[in-house]
């Protein structure tokens, strides 16, 4: 359980009793949303239970998210006690709730923004402006005034004409070197879009002297949904030249960031947190001494398995394979254009349980029933909507719900309302374990 969250984050809230009313996703008739304090699946049960009890609402199949915050929260203490010296700025674009937000911002955590609207985000939730790094190597200008009138002034770079604009319009920002990184093991290699190459380091320190500019640090990205813990080892080594470039061209540095890319949900037999931070820690100590303040930008760490999507199924079609049994393509009620994106964008692969079949609710059971070859769709009409092309369940019926774990990270912040399908809500518990 989180010890701020119910009193110092938000509030004195009620929790929920099993076997009570109606589950309510706000307190009262505000749209504060109410912190359940349930398990992930008896929040769910209670969501579902609680249709059949309500008189009946057009929306009340809608697909559903359930955030458990203690488990944003057992992230941090895991990271705290596994990267001690490392200061975490969550990488809000991951997923901008604002609940999470709210969370980590009370827990000391700073912010990594790429946009206008994110820092004006973590701005009002009372975070100070120096616990923002703007780790946008390209920024439109306005945004530039924008952060220069707010006082946000950690800010990365990469190339010389953002150095040019940032003189113009912000020229006592504190600014960040982002130099390129090897991202091969990395699901989304970022390099291919930011960074410095090492070999363009000296002309852009050269020109950040000449324009008098205040270069404080380095940082990289190893790349997102990275695989490899070795490449944060090998990132740090490359920063570790750069400092020395610096330096020996009259530089002070004072920052080093080694960006994100840390895995969200362990991976069995593959990478882990505690095989990043083994690899990670030591080489900073290592490279850095302790006057170097070291922070980091992890997105997906912090809230991938956090959140748990439960979609209803929605249709069935039945296919006939002559004498073969038949296959199942099921239809459910979130999709690719929706929280799924992540299947595009973020190169995702998601698993579909049962959540319940027939009104019996299932959530972690291995049901002992035939498994059918299947597909699941999204409910647009277009076909890329597909988010398993070929998997096997048992015999679902339209009306029974599927859940999928991890959905948390690059989810609902690039969902869209095509087709005029709703984003998924989000229900909000806090567990203890
Ligand atoms: C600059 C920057 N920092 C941090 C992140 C977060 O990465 P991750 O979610 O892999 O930790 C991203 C993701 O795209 C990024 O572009």
């Amino acid at each position: 359980m989180i010890p701020q969250l119910e009193t110092a984050v938000f509030g004195q809230q009620p929790g929920f009793n099993i076997g009570g009313p109606p589950i309510k996703d706000t307190i009262g008739d505000t749209n504060v949303p109410m912190i359940h304090n349930l398990s992930v699946h008896d929040t769910a049960k209670q969501k579902l239970d609680s249709h059949s009890r309500v008189k009946w609402e057009t929306d009340q199949e809608n697909a559903f998210f359930v955030a458990n915050l203690g488990e944003v929260y057992r992230q941090h203490i895991r990271w705290n006690s596994l990267l001690p010296r490392i200061e975490p700025h969550f990488a809000i674009k991951s997923n901008p709730d604002p609940m999470v937000a709210k969370l980590l911002a009370s827990l000391g955590v700073g912010f990594d923004c790429a946009s206008k609207a994110e820092i004006q985000q973590v701005l009002d939730m009372g975070v100070e402006p120096s616990r923002i790094i703007y780790a946008n190597p390209c920024k439109q200008a306005s945004y530039i005034r924008y952060v220069a009138q707010q006082n946000v002034a950690k800010m990365t770079f990469d190339n010389a004409e953002e150095l040019h604009k940032i003189k113009m319009i912000y020229p006592n920002a504190e600014l960040v070197l982002r130099i390129l990184t090897d991202d091969s093991k990395s699901d989304c290699q970022l390099g291919l879009k930011f960074g410095a190459p090492l070999e363009t380091v000296d002309h852009l320190l050269r020109t950040a002297k000449e324009l008098s500019l205040n270069v404080i640090g380095v940082s990289f990205h190893v790349g997102s949904g990275c695989h490899d813990e070795n490449a944060f080892a090998d990132a740090v080594l490359r920063a570790r030249t750069v400092f020395d470039q610096a330096e020996a061209l009259g530089f002070h540095f004072t920052l080093l960031d080694v960006g994100g890319g840390f895995p969200g949900a362990d991976i069995k037999d593959g990478i882990t947190f505690e095989k990043v931070a083994a690899v990670l820690g030591p080489a900073v100590d290592e490279l850095f001494s302790p006057d170097i303040r070291v922070i980091a930008e992890p997105g997906r760490y912090y809230v991938a398995s956090a959140f748990t999507l439960c979609t209803h199924i929605i249709g069935r079609r039945t296919v006939m394979k002559g004498s073969e049994d038949p296959s199942y393509m099921y239809y459910v009620n979130d999709g690719m254009y929706g929280a799924f994106n992540c299947i595009l964008f973020d190169h995702q692969v998601v698993v579909p349980h049962v959540l319940s079949k027939n009104g019996r609710y299932v959530y972690g059971q291995k049901l002992n029933e035939t498994e059918y070859e299947c597909s699941i769709w999204g409910p647009t009409c277009d076909s890329i909507d597909c988010l398993n092309k070929s998997t096997r369940l048992p015999l679902l019926e339209e009306g029974d719900w599927l859940y999928y774990e991890n959905m948390g990270a690059y989810t609902i912040c690039a969902a869209s309302q095509f087709n005029g399908f709703q984003k998924s809500k989000v229900i909000y518990t806090n567990t203890s374990c």
